[in-house]
């Protein structure tokens, strides 16, 4: 059920946007034969394609979210200084009252905090264990000499499922992995709300107090990525019984009470443009202080511009409301359950952050090397204009010896930024992805023309691996005929 309280004669069920629409921005949608040459120029990476070229741009919701007009308007009164901001000052008010925290360091985004953290805590073979990694957070911990332990319960990489928290962590894994390693090479527990490559996941309280438990039995600390926070709590909220009548703030609250450190993209969770990293542990806040001039900007910026210190600040405190919050898990939910009603593979439930395809399910006649989520990806562009982002193997960097490592999952991620779609678009983006499911078995492979060394999904290029992009545009014309 989406908006319990708003019913249509119809009997239908739709989410309805809780906002309005006051700035727009124009958007083109080319012919397919444009949409072939811009993906061929982008070396079939949705990365390099030009915005200009995109209908849909579902590539990620890291800065592209709608801002409200509260936030545009604190933005006009921001306070220029280098040193002694009033504007950092409002934004360490709204991190407190979001957050409870009371100590904040301010940096220019996400993974800017994963830098500092990893360089002041995580020791050379170090291992730090997690319910899922992220891109930039794994090639951090990497780069600082320490590696990533995933320890998630198997039922979090099933694709079809009715798991309402497939971002725990699996407890007794956890233990393992400490005894195993010792409590000693153990920098930190990480966990990430929302968990963004296994599908927009949340965890549960529940789980996240016998992490607690386990970290305070060995003395470690947890640290908390709150980059997808806001659906994190949507979710423990539908779905976990203790948090049914709990408020935004109250369910944050009890989250973050139980970590030592949290960071953020707020790129993501406050509709905004910076990050930082919280905690109400002094100690724990002067070690990693010093780095912030370093690295960042003077500790009242951390490198960001003020008015994004602003539209942050203010961000972060809309996120404290329910219509604001849901509104991305629900749009989310109504395109997952409407593929996955006409056999669509595709990840359940859904989770927050967009719709996640199987791109191994999609298209099972690929082996994970001929890329099948890039080849999705590239393939959903052409027919739609909709650019979504490869999550499998091509995010994967290769190993020491040169091998491709295969992902764990094969997905093509739609995010879905923040009140920015409407539902129409939603619609006609559902309708490309089932045409483009019917004549799955025109879609080929691809392989690597020019390949970057580490994060390789940013800005390397691909070819296909046969002429299946113009045969696919054939059928597309044959079957729409001038239609775009
Ligand atoms: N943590 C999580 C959970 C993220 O999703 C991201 C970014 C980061 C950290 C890094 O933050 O981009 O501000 O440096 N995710 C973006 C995405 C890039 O498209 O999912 P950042």
């Amino acid at each position: 059920m989406f908006n319990e309280a708003i019913k249509l004669t119809s009997g239908e069920n739709v989410p309805v946007e809780m906002h309005k629409v006051r700035i727009v921005q124009k958007l083109n949608l080319l012919p397919i034969e444009e949409r072939l040459k811009a993906m061929e120029g982008a070396g079939f990476n949705t990365f390099l394609l030009q915005n200009r070229d995109v209908f849909m741009d579902m590539l990620t919701d890291s800065g592209t979210n709608a801002m409200s007009d509260q936030q545009l308007a604190a933005m006009m009164v921001a306070d220029d200084a280098y040193a002694g901001s009033e504007s950092f000052n409002r934004l360490a008010e709204a991190i407190e009252e979001v957050f409870n925290k009371k100590l904040f360091l301010p940096v220019h985004q996400g993974r800017a905090a994963e830098h500092i953290i990893s360089q002041v805590f995580v020791q050379k073979d170090g291992v730090v264990p997690m319910n899922f990694h992220f891109t930039t957070t794994k090639a951090h911990i990497e780069y600082a000499g320490g590696t990533v332990l995933e320890v998630f319960n198997d039922d979090a990489l099933e694709i079809k499922s009715k798991k309402p928290f497939k971002g725990n962590i699996d407890i007794d894994k956890l233990k393992a992995a400490i005894r195993q390693h010792g409590k000693e090479n153990i920098p930190y527990i990480r966990l990430e709300a929302g968990t963004n490559l296994i599908g927009g996941q949340p965890f549960s309280i529940e789980n996240m107090r016998e992490v607690r438990k386990v970290a305070d039995e060995n003395g470690l600390m947890i640290v908390l990525d709150v980059s997808l926070v806001g659906e994190n709590v949507y979710f423990i909220k539908m779905r976990e019984p203790e948090f049914k009548d709990k408020s935004v703030k109250e369910i944050l609250h009890t989250m973050c009470d139980l970590a030592d450190i949290l960071y953020l993209s707020s790129r993501k969770f406050g509709c905004a443009r910076g990050g930082g990293i919280a905690t109400n542990n002094r100690e724990l806040f002067l070690k990693m202080r010093d780095l912030i001039p370093l690295f960042e900007g003077f500790l009242t910026y951390g490198g960001m511009s003020v008015r994004e210190i602003e539209a942050m600040a203010v961000g972060l405190r809309e996120g404290l409301d329910w219509d604001m919050i849901k509104h991305s898990p629900e749009f989310i939910r109504y395109l997952v359950d409407s593929l996955d009603a006409q056999g669509i593979p595709v990840i359940t439930p859904a989770g927050g952050l967009g719709c996640h395809l199987d791109a191994t399910g999609f298209l099972p006649h690929l082996n994970s090397l001929d890329y099948p989520a890039g080849a999705l990806g590239a393939a959903l562009y052409i027919v739609s204009g909709a650019r979504g982002m490869e999550r499998g193997t091509i995010s994967m960097d290769r190993d020491a010896n040169g091998n491709d490592v295969p992902s764990e999952v094969e997905l093509l991620r739609l995010a879905f930024p923040r009140r920015v779609f409407t539902l129409s678009q939603v619609k006609y983006v559902e309708d490309r992805i089932k045409w483009l499911w019917e004549n799955r078995n025109l879609v080929g492979g691809l392989r690597f023309v020019e390949e970057p060394k580490v994060l390789r999904f940013f800005l390397g290029r691909l070819e296909a691996t046969s002429d299946w992009p113009q045969k696919l545009m054939a059928k597309f014309r044959a079957d729409f005929g001038d239609s775009l």
